[in-house]
């Protein structure tokens, strides 16, 4: 496919949707937040009374999911649900939806269809192994578990809300774990991925040197 497609996938707290909506502005391209897709999944899932175990009555919903994308907002039924998808609870509801491989596949072709002229940057756990493998250009955001505490941390604090470092680097690591080794699209860089740390680099530093590769790249 000639489609110029840039995918960046990794753990969370790594700052990969800051990322990819400076990269998206920057060239004028399409974004994809495939993390979204599976928040406003499990929301509508919960709101049903949908059991989030099981994949029978997930699947139906992820086929016909109400979603829409707008100017960064994001539409449930025409609910902007932009900052409820954003909590822990809906974090932990689509973490359980996207361990499904029925799930998975039934919103596969949807995230393909952001793939239009005149490119697209997408970001998630398996954007450049599974759903774009085709992408030109791979990053994998990675940084120590520590380091992205410590973000979440002052996210936290900065919304007024109580947290507990020592609390946050154990859910990073066991949160890590979990998609490290799960069955389905198990969280894992690309082959032809590029391998960025950001342990010790600002939200600029990795722009510039993620810039770098698409200069030499598209
Ligand atoms: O990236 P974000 O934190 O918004 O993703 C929420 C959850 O959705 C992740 O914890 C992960 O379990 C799941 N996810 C996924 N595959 C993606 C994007 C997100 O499994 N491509």
């Amino acid at each position: 496919t000639s489609i110029p497609i840039l995918t960046i996938d990794g753990p969370s707290g790594t700052g990969k949707g800051t990322l990819m909506q400076l990269l998206a502005e920057r060239l004028g391209w399409h974004a994809l937040d495939s993390g979204a897709l599976y928040r406003a999944l499990g929301l509508a899932a919960a709101r049903q009374g949908l059991d989030l175990d099981d994949p029978q009555a997930l699947i139906p919903l992820a086929t016909a999911l109400p979603v829409e994308f707008q100017a960064r907002r994001v539409l449930l039924s025409g609910e902007d649900v932009t900052d409820t998808i954003r909590t822990e609870e809906a974090g932990l509801a689509a973490s359980r939806v996207a361990a499904h491989p029925g799930v998975r596949a039934a919103l596969l072709d949807r995230q393909r269809h952001f793939a239009r002229l005149p490119g697209l940057v997408a970001d998630g756990r398996d954007l450049g192994t599974v759903v774009f493998p085709q992408a030109r250009l791979k990053i994998f955001l990675d940084a120590s578990p520590e380091v992205r505490a410590e973000r979440r941390y002052k996210q936290l604090k900065e919304k007024g809300l109580n947290a507990n470092l020592a609390r946050l680097v154990a859910d990073i690591r066991e949160r890590d774990a979990r998609d490290r080794s799960r069955p389905v699209a198990p969280l894992c860089p690309a082959e032809d991925a590029v391998l960025v740390d950001s342990t010790q680099m600002s939200i600029a530093e990795v722009l510039d040197r993620v810039l770098e590769e698409v200069r030499r790249v598209f």
